[in-house]
């Protein structure tokens, strides 16, 4: 029996909803086929902080940093919450540990699953992956303001790119690509304005792409790229994008492939030298938390992609399939977390093969 180590940081608001059930799924997907998931569960967040006082300390990291694995819900309070202006939960949690751990690809597949309604009239096939950079870009928090708060303040937020950085996530865009079907890349990013970073992603791309000549590589801008997310998302197939591009580009493809609620991601650090993070790409909702009707089928689509990151192609896939199969049958009758939960479990069960 081979033993994963698990990181648990189920958060705040709808994050320890979904997580619970997400737990459920790999439960479902892993019991008797030779893998155990040891847990800890990690209290951290806007509760945390505001309990406490702490974000995430050097304990808390290393202490995370010696899993094999990290499942997140969801962090952040209620935005705009006067206790937590200066906490800043998302750079000193989330960011921290992307950026410690190295997740510097941000894998978010969107696929339109069958009998899911898109709010598109003719969405068409939908089936594609971004690859967002995930330590560079205007996230590093290269930035400062002076004279704050008078009529002549300056605020500076400086994108970081660096040939290292973006050359590592463009070659996994290309090895992507080169693995699927469609063996197609598209560069976004806006080198019509931002120049120097623009210029580098584009150069980096059109180098690499001569080690991968199976590859059919595509250039847009940002702004035209949201026109073709609506119009023709099925010209995509896998986008490489920068930091804040690929956040911005995630909520859209999650809105069109049937909602927030379904869209899955993991902070991948490909080099195996730190624990990669799978979490929903949705936030902690508070406008819903509580309530118990949060969707948890983007939780529990991340331990998929958490399971295939591990080598465990086959539970992956199983628990694929059982959210296909839920979705395709969700009619109009809401359900609970739970129940969505309970459900997509049993379905992962079924699917069981056979054991002795
Ligand atoms: P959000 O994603 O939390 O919510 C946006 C909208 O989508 C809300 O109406 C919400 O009810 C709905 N929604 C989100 N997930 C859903 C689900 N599973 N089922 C049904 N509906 C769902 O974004 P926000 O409101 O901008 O942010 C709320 C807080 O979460 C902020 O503090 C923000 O910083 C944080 N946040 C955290 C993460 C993360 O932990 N990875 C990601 C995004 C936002
Ligand atoms: C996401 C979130 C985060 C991001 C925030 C909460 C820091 O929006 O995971 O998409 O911008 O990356
Ligand atoms: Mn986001």
């Amino acid at each position: 029996v081979t033993t994963v180590k698990l990181a648990v940081i189920p958060g705040d608001g709808i994050g320890p909803e979904v997580v619970a059930e997400a737990l459920k799924a790999l439960d479902a997907a892993t019991a008797d086929r030779g893998i155990e998931f040891d847990r800890t569960e990690f209290q951290l967040g806007a509760a945390r902080y505001l309990e406490t006082g702490d974000v995430l300390t050097d304990d808390d990291l290393a202490a995370i940093k010696s899993h094999d694995a990290i499942l997140l819900g969801a962090v952040g309070g209620v935005p705009g919450d006067p206790r937590l202006v200066g906490a800043n939960i998302e750079r000193g949690l989330l960011l921290k540990l992307r950026f410690d751990l190295d997740h510097y690809v941000n894998l978010r597949p969107s696929v339109l699953y069958e009998g899911v309604r898109s709010p598109l009239a003719e969405p068409g096939e939908v089936d594609f992956v971004v690859v967002r950079e995930g330590t560079e870009g205007p996230y590093v928090g290269n930035g400062g303001a002076i004279r704050t708060g008078t009529p002549a303040e300056v605020a500076n937020e400086v994108s970081v790119n660096t040939a290292y950085g973006v050359e590592r996530v463009v070659r996994y865009a290309f090895g992507l690509a080169a693995s699927r079907p469609r063996q197609k890349l598209t560069l976004v990013h806006k080198t019509n304005v931002l120049v120097f970073a623009g210029s580098l992603w584009k150069r980096t791309v059109d180098r690499v792409a001569e080690e991968f000549p199976e590859v059919t590589v595509d250039y847009l801008h940002v702004d035209a790229a949201t026109i073709f997310l609506v119009t023709d998302p099925g010209r995509f197939d896998v986008i490489v994008t920068d930091n804040l591009f690929g956040d911005i580009l995630t909520d859209l493809a999650g809105a069109i492939s049937g909602g927030i609620g379904l869209a899955a991601s993991g902070n991948i650090n490909p080099d195996g030298t730190f624990p990669s993070m799978f979490e929903p790409v949705h936030g902690s909702a508070p406008d819903i938390a509580g309530k118990g009707i949060a969707d948890p089928t983007a939780a529990i689509g991340s331990v998929a992609l958490l399971l295939r990151h591990l080598g465990e192609a086959e539970a992956a896939e199983r628990v694929e399939r059982a959210i296909a199969a839920d979705v395709a049958e969700r009619g109009d009758r809401p359900r609970s977390t739970s129940e969505i939960g309970d459900q997509i479990a049993a379905r992962i069960q079924a699917l069981q093969p056979a054991h002795s």
